[in-house]
Protein backbone atom coordinates (compact mmCIF):
# COMPACT_ATOMS: atom_id res chain seq x y z
CA UNK A 1 0.00 0.00 0.00
CA UNK A 2 1.81 2.82 -1.01
CA UNK A 3 1.22 6.53 0.46
CA UNK A 4 2.26 10.08 0.07
CA UNK A 5 4.78 11.19 2.28
CA UNK A 6 3.55 14.25 3.64
CA UNK A 7 0.37 12.25 4.36
CA UNK A 8 2.14 9.67 5.96
CA UNK A 9 4.50 12.33 8.38
CA UNK A 10 1.31 14.20 9.72
CA UNK A 11 -0.68 10.83 10.01
CA UNK A 12 2.21 9.70 12.69
CA UNK A 13 2.25 12.64 14.17
CA UNK A 14 4.53 15.13 12.79
CA UNK A 15 2.73 18.22 12.14
CA UNK A 16 -0.39 19.31 9.93
CA UNK A 17 -0.05 18.71 6.60
CA UNK A 18 1.45 22.15 5.79
CA UNK A 19 3.89 21.76 8.28
CA UNK A 20 5.12 18.57 7.00
CA UNK A 21 5.12 19.76 3.28
CA UNK A 22 7.99 22.56 4.91
CA UNK A 23 9.80 19.83 6.87
CA UNK A 24 10.46 18.00 3.45
CA UNK A 25 11.25 20.84 1.53
CA UNK A 26 13.62 22.41 3.86
CA UNK A 27 15.61 19.16 3.67
CA UNK A 28 14.68 17.03 6.78
CA UNK A 29 13.57 14.17 5.36
CA UNK A 30 14.99 11.05 3.95
CA UNK A 31 13.42 8.16 2.50
CA UNK A 32 16.29 5.35 2.22
CA UNK A 33 19.24 7.39 2.16
CA UNK A 34 18.17 9.84 0.09
CA UNK A 35 17.30 13.74 1.13
CA UNK A 36 13.60 13.82 -0.26
CA UNK A 37 12.08 17.37 -1.16
CA UNK A 38 8.81 16.18 -3.12
CA UNK A 39 6.39 16.05 -0.77
CA UNK A 40 3.87 14.12 -2.99
CA UNK A 41 6.43 10.94 -3.74
CA UNK A 42 4.75 7.70 -3.09
CA UNK A 43 6.09 5.31 -0.70
CA UNK A 44 5.69 2.12 0.43
CA UNK A 45 6.23 2.10 4.05
CA UNK A 46 6.43 -1.51 4.62
CA UNK A 47 9.37 -1.56 2.25
CA UNK A 48 11.24 1.63 2.50
CA UNK A 49 12.35 3.88 5.37
CA UNK A 50 11.82 7.04 6.00
CA UNK A 51 13.78 9.35 8.55
CA UNK A 52 13.31 12.64 9.92
CA UNK A 53 16.29 14.45 11.03
CA UNK A 54 17.68 10.87 10.84
CA UNK A 55 15.44 9.45 13.21
CA UNK A 56 13.29 6.50 11.97
CA UNK A 57 9.11 7.45 11.29
CA UNK A 58 7.77 4.24 13.03
CA UNK A 59 4.64 3.71 10.45
CA UNK A 60 1.89 1.84 11.89
CA UNK A 61 0.40 -0.68 9.65
CA UNK A 62 -2.91 -1.07 12.16
CA UNK A 63 -4.76 2.05 13.58
CA UNK A 64 -7.46 1.62 16.09
CA UNK A 65 -10.58 4.39 16.73
CA UNK A 66 -12.91 5.05 19.05
CA UNK A 67 -15.53 7.08 17.20
CA UNK A 68 -18.40 9.00 18.92
CA UNK A 69 -21.12 8.47 15.68
CA UNK A 70 -23.65 10.63 15.45
CA UNK A 71 -27.12 9.41 13.97
CA UNK A 72 -27.14 10.01 10.28
CA UNK A 73 -23.94 8.13 9.76
CA UNK A 74 -24.09 4.55 8.18
CA UNK A 75 -21.71 2.06 9.00
CA UNK A 76 -20.20 1.26 6.22
CA UNK A 77 -16.84 2.29 4.23
CA UNK A 78 -18.04 4.04 0.92
CA UNK A 79 -22.19 4.39 -0.07
CA UNK A 80 -23.65 6.63 -2.97
CA UNK A 81 -26.13 8.15 -0.90
CA UNK A 82 -25.44 8.07 2.78
CA UNK A 83 -22.52 9.82 4.77
CA UNK A 84 -20.44 7.00 6.28
CA UNK A 85 -18.46 6.41 9.57
CA UNK A 86 -15.67 6.74 7.47
CA UNK A 87 -16.04 10.29 6.25
CA UNK A 88 -15.58 11.11 9.72
CA UNK A 89 -11.94 10.11 10.38
CA UNK A 90 -9.89 12.86 8.74
CA UNK A 91 -6.34 12.34 7.88
CA UNK A 92 -6.14 8.56 7.75
CA UNK A 93 -7.49 8.18 4.04
CA UNK A 94 -4.69 5.63 3.15
CA UNK A 95 -5.42 2.73 5.87
CA UNK A 96 -8.57 1.45 4.42
CA UNK A 97 -10.27 1.60 7.55
CA UNK A 98 -13.71 -0.11 8.71
CA UNK A 99 -16.24 -0.03 10.84
CA UNK A 100 -16.07 -3.08 13.48
CA UNK A 101 -19.59 -4.48 13.06
CA UNK A 102 -22.33 -2.22 12.33
CA UNK A 103 -24.68 0.52 14.68
CA UNK A 104 -28.10 1.35 12.83
CA UNK A 105 -28.68 4.85 10.94
CA UNK A 106 -29.82 6.33 13.76
CA UNK A 107 -27.87 4.73 16.65
CA UNK A 108 -25.33 6.65 18.34
CA UNK A 109 -22.48 6.21 20.28
CA UNK A 110 -19.22 3.79 20.71
CA UNK A 111 -18.10 2.19 17.40
CA UNK A 112 -14.45 1.09 16.39
CA UNK A 113 -12.92 1.78 13.29
CA UNK A 114 -9.81 0.56 12.32
CA UNK A 115 -8.01 -1.50 8.99
CA UNK A 116 -7.03 -5.08 11.58
CA UNK A 117 -9.40 -7.60 9.71
CA UNK A 118 -8.56 -10.66 12.51
CA UNK A 119 -9.30 -7.82 14.90
CA UNK A 120 -12.69 -7.03 13.66
CA UNK A 121 -13.53 -11.00 13.07
CA UNK A 122 -12.59 -11.62 16.46
CA UNK A 123 -14.62 -9.34 17.99
CA UNK A 124 -17.66 -9.55 16.29
CA UNK A 125 -17.65 -13.35 15.80
CA UNK A 126 -21.28 -14.21 17.34
CA UNK A 127 -19.75 -17.53 19.26
CA UNK A 128 -17.32 -15.19 21.23
CA UNK A 129 -20.25 -13.64 22.49
CA UNK A 130 -18.49 -10.26 23.51
CA UNK A 131 -21.06 -7.86 25.62
CA UNK A 132 -22.11 -4.95 24.26
CA UNK A 133 -24.29 -2.61 26.64
CA UNK A 134 -26.34 -0.08 24.93
CA UNK A 135 -28.17 3.26 26.64
CA UNK A 136 -31.73 3.52 25.44
CA UNK A 137 -34.88 5.53 25.86
CA UNK A 138 -38.22 3.49 24.95
CA UNK A 139 -41.59 3.56 25.49
CA UNK A 140 -43.47 2.80 28.44
CA UNK A 141 -42.95 2.14 31.88
CA UNK A 142 -40.06 -1.09 31.80
CA UNK A 143 -40.43 -3.34 34.98
CA UNK A 144 -38.67 -6.13 36.88
CA UNK A 145 -40.82 -8.36 35.34
CA UNK A 146 -39.00 -7.09 31.82
CA UNK A 147 -36.00 -7.89 33.10
CA UNK A 148 -37.14 -11.88 34.08
CA UNK A 149 -37.67 -11.70 30.18
CA UNK A 150 -34.34 -10.62 28.76
CA UNK A 151 -32.82 -12.62 30.99
CA UNK A 152 -35.04 -15.53 30.10
CA UNK A 153 -34.24 -14.49 26.53
CA UNK A 154 -36.49 -12.73 24.21
CA UNK A 155 -37.78 -14.20 21.23
CA UNK A 156 -37.65 -12.02 18.43
CA UNK A 157 -37.63 -12.21 14.09
CA UNK A 158 -40.65 -14.68 14.09
CA UNK A 159 -39.32 -17.57 16.48
CA UNK A 160 -35.76 -16.60 17.19
CA UNK A 161 -34.82 -17.06 20.88
CA UNK A 162 -32.15 -13.87 22.09
CA UNK A 163 -29.48 -15.03 24.52
CA UNK A 164 -30.10 -14.05 27.91
CA UNK A 165 -29.30 -10.73 28.52
CA UNK A 166 -28.94 -7.94 31.50
CA UNK A 167 -31.41 -5.26 31.30
CA UNK A 168 -30.66 -2.25 34.13
CA UNK A 169 -33.69 0.01 34.91
CA UNK A 170 -31.94 3.69 35.42
CA UNK A 171 -36.28 5.34 35.20
CA UNK A 172 -39.41 4.36 34.58
CA UNK A 173 -42.79 6.05 34.46
CA UNK A 174 -45.61 5.56 32.51
CA UNK A 175 -44.34 7.52 29.16
CA UNK A 176 -41.22 6.20 29.31
CA UNK A 177 -37.95 4.06 30.58
CA UNK A 178 -34.32 5.18 30.51
CA UNK A 179 -32.58 1.64 30.49
CA UNK A 180 -29.41 -0.11 30.47
CA UNK A 181 -29.48 -3.33 27.89
CA UNK A 182 -26.20 -5.46 27.44
CA UNK A 183 -26.59 -8.33 24.76
CA UNK A 184 -23.77 -10.71 23.75
CA UNK A 185 -25.03 -11.01 20.15
CA UNK A 186 -25.27 -9.00 17.27
CA UNK A 187 -28.83 -10.01 15.41
CA UNK A 188 -29.50 -7.18 12.96
CA UNK A 189 -32.11 -4.17 14.91
CA UNK A 190 -31.29 -6.74 17.94
CA UNK A 191 -32.33 -3.88 20.86
CA UNK A 192 -34.95 -2.47 18.78
CA UNK A 193 -36.72 -6.28 18.16
CA UNK A 194 -36.36 -6.99 21.53
CA UNK A 195 -37.98 -3.66 22.89
CA UNK A 196 -40.73 -4.31 19.81
CA UNK A 197 -41.26 -8.11 21.19
CA UNK A 198 -42.23 -6.25 24.83
CA UNK A 199 -44.60 -3.44 23.64
CA UNK A 200 -42.73 -0.99 23.68
CA UNK A 201 -40.16 1.03 21.15
CA UNK A 202 -36.73 2.11 21.03
CA UNK A 203 -36.70 5.92 20.96
CA UNK A 204 -33.43 6.44 21.46
CA UNK A 205 -30.23 4.20 21.33
CA UNK A 206 -26.54 4.99 21.79
CA UNK A 207 -23.51 2.01 22.63
CA UNK A 208 -21.55 2.77 25.78
CA UNK A 209 -19.60 -0.18 26.16
CA UNK A 210 -17.67 -3.20 24.47
CA UNK A 211 -16.38 -5.90 26.57
CA UNK A 212 -14.19 -3.60 29.36
CA UNK A 213 -13.97 -0.55 26.61
CA UNK A 214 -16.36 2.30 27.86
CA UNK A 215 -17.11 5.22 24.87
CA UNK A 216 -14.92 8.29 26.37
CA UNK A 217 -17.16 10.69 27.55
CA UNK A 218 -14.77 13.43 26.22
CA UNK A 219 -16.01 12.53 23.00
CA UNK A 220 -18.55 14.93 21.30
CA UNK A 221 -21.19 13.28 18.54
CA UNK A 222 -18.53 12.42 15.60
CA UNK A 223 -15.22 13.06 17.13
CA UNK A 224 -12.59 9.99 17.34
CA UNK A 225 -9.30 9.08 19.08
CA UNK A 226 -7.52 6.50 18.99
CA UNK A 227 -7.46 3.80 21.38
CA UNK A 228 -4.56 4.02 23.74
CA UNK A 229 -2.10 1.04 24.44
CA UNK A 230 -3.56 -0.12 27.39
CA UNK A 231 -7.03 -0.01 25.76
CA UNK A 232 -6.13 -2.09 23.27
CA UNK A 233 -4.46 -4.87 25.22
CA UNK A 234 -7.16 -5.14 27.63
CA UNK A 235 -9.60 -5.27 24.44
CA UNK A 236 -7.62 -7.68 22.30
CA UNK A 237 -7.54 -10.27 25.73
CA UNK A 238 -8.73 -13.28 25.22
CA UNK A 239 -10.17 -12.63 22.21
N1 LIG B 1 -29.43 -2.94 18.21
C1 LIG B 1 -30.18 -2.15 17.42
O1 LIG B 1 -31.39 -2.32 17.33
N2 LIG B 1 -29.58 -1.17 16.74
C2 LIG B 1 -28.24 -0.93 16.80
O2 LIG B 1 -27.76 0.00 16.15
C3 LIG B 1 -27.48 -1.76 17.63
C4 LIG B 1 -28.09 -2.76 18.32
Amino acid sequence: MKVRLDRLLSNTGYGTRKEVKQMIRKGHVKVNKTVIKKDDLKIDPKVEKVYVDDVEVVHETFVYFMLNKPAGYISATVDQVHKTVIDLIEGYDNYELFPVGRLDKDTEGLLLITNDGGFAHLLMAPRRKHAKIYYAKVKGEITDEHIGLFKEGITIDTGYKCKSSRLKILEANEDYSIVEVEITEGKFHQVKKMFLAIGSEVLYLKRIQIRDLKLDENLQLGEFRKLTEQELIDLKENL
